[in-house]
């Protein structure tokens, strides 16, 4: 199992972070990502000159990356008081998080490997910094605020609610009523938070950063279809070629991790729910089937649902011995590992992320302890790819200032000139043009009556 790291409260205007020594190495990796992020440094650029988040404080839970200490210096380029906390307790990279805290003033807490406990004390920092803006990873902080805000106190995470109850009314009330929006950059998290706006819930507005077409489109089919498979291959060395690989959901992530493992050499079975997305995964190429057949077939296994308890004891029952479990969707609850731990003997840590557990017999290896493999035992995405997720990330905390509180208290998309922009500045930076429309093809499209 991977050791975590116990930590004391955040100090309010400080920060959390293993080791300030660390920092130098997460400077140069930092400048390292910004090398591929051209449509992000061309935002701070202007950000720097026009100021648009002055005076804003904002709160940041995302995995603290070397991509992710752009966007935050970027934002602060933009005037914005950040904090940082992490979105996933694997995910920080220590030394990144060093180098924000000494270098750039961002109140980070953060620290790979963090206990349940430090985890959710580090939200709490990131509450307390009482944020115009929250920018969310699965809307924790969304998440949180909301539960204060409702007096659902009881389903705050302990050190949360400890917290939380020390404060009084009108400093609750206070926390909600500062917040302008939010945005959120993943499927799991949009789909909270439209089951909040459903419910009439939702305080404020949220933009879906992950609906723009230059977020989900290259993030979740090309940076997690590469990033989970450099997960998979850190933490085992496995040789792709001539392995099945099982591929459960087939949505942007999926598609983009079954071409990856297909392209590699692997078979490819996918496992669905919905009929529509099956028909593509077979029109694809890749064999479709239930996922009690599918157990007794692969080699390697891969959730990326958004679901829970996807693969569950009685399919890791039947699995082959030595059969490879990993997760890439946004919680760790895709494996049901409660249910392994107690059908299973174990868990043996046989290398870095791989858990060995005894179960019928035979041996199951689950990877970063189900939480997503591209962020525990790899790097995340690529930084040329989340340069238009954190591109649309800062275009988002700008839309939610300049509306000035405007926006329903509903789930927004960014504007689609926006998404328009980041592609467009995304190709120029790649050194590709495109053709224009004539005159005469605008008008042609622009009529109904020409042409036939
Ligand atoms: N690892 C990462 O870096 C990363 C990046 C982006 C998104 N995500 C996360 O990955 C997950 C998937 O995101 P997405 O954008 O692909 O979502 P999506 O909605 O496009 O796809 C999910 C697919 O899973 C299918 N599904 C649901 N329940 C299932 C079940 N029981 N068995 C088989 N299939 C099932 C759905 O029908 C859907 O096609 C989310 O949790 C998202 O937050 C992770």
């Amino acid at each position: 199992m991977t050791t975590t790291t116990k930590s004391s409260a955040p100090q309010q205007g400080a920060y959390d972070v293993r080791d300030l020594k660390l920092a130098d190495e997460g400077r140069r990796r930092t400048e390292w990502a910004e090398q591929f992020m051209p449509v992000l440094r061309q935002i701070r650029e202007r950000f720097a000159k026009e100021r648009p988040l002055k005076g804003k404080k904002l709160s940041a839970c995302l995995h603290v990356t070397t991509e992710t200490a752009n966007l935050a210096i970027t934002l602060k380029a933009g005037g914005a008081d950040v904090a940082l906390c992490a979105s996933n307790p694997l995910s920080t990279q220590d030394d990144v998080a060093a180098y924000l805290a000494r270098d750039h003033g961002v109140r980070v807490y953060a620290i790979k490997g963090e206990d349940n406990e430090s985890y959710y004390l580090h939200i709490q920092a990131a509450i307390a910094h009482e944020p115009d803006i929250t920018m969310d990873d699965g809307a924790d902080v969304v998440g949180a605020l909301h539960m204060i805000a409702l007096e659902r106190l009881d389903d705050l995470a302990p050190p949360v609610r400890r917290w939380v109850e020390g404060l009084g009314k009108t400093e609750r009330r206070r926390l909600i009523s500062k917040v302008i929006g939010s945005t959120e950059e993943t499927t799991t998290g949009v789909i909270r938070l439209r089951a909040m706006a459903k419910e009439g819930v939702l305080q404020f507005p949220v933009i879906a950063v992950n609906d723009s077409l230059t977020k989900h489109l290259f993030d979740n089919r090309y940076g997690t279809g590469q990033s989970t498979m450099d997960g998979i291959l850190r933490a085992t060395n496995l040789l792709v070629a001539g392995s099945t690989f099982v591929v459960c959901g087939y949505g942007w992530c999926g598609r983009g991790f079954a071409m990856r493992a297909r392209g590699l050499g692997a078979t490819v079975i996918v496992t669905e729910i919905d009929p529509l997305k099956a028909l593509e995964a077979r029109m694809d190429g890749y064999l479709v089937m239930p996922m009690a057949d599918a157990a007794r077939l692969g080699d390697v296994f891969v959730t990326v649902t958004g679901n829970t308890h996807v693969i569950r004891v009685e399919h890791m029952k039947v699995m082959k011995d030595g059969a490879i479990i990993a997760n890439s969707g946004h919680f760790n609850v895709e494996i049901d590992l409660d249910g392994l731990a107690k059908a299973a003997k174990g868990p043996r840590a046989v290398r870095d992320f791989v858990d060995e557990w005894m179960l019928a017999g035979k041996r199951v290896f689950v990877l970063g302890e189900g939480r997503l493999i591209n962020l525990a035992a790899a790097e995340g995405h690529p930084a040329s790819v989340m340069d238009m997720s954190f591109a649309n990330q800062s275009l988002a905390a700008e839309h939610l200032v300049r509306q000035g509180g405007t926006l329903p208290k509903a789930v927004h998309r960014l504007p689609v000139e926006i998404d328009r922009d980041v592609a467009a500045l995304k190709l120029a930076s790649m050194g590709i043009t495109i053709d224009e429309l004539t005159k005469e093809q605008q008008h042609y499209l622009a009529s109904w009556d020409a042409g036939t």
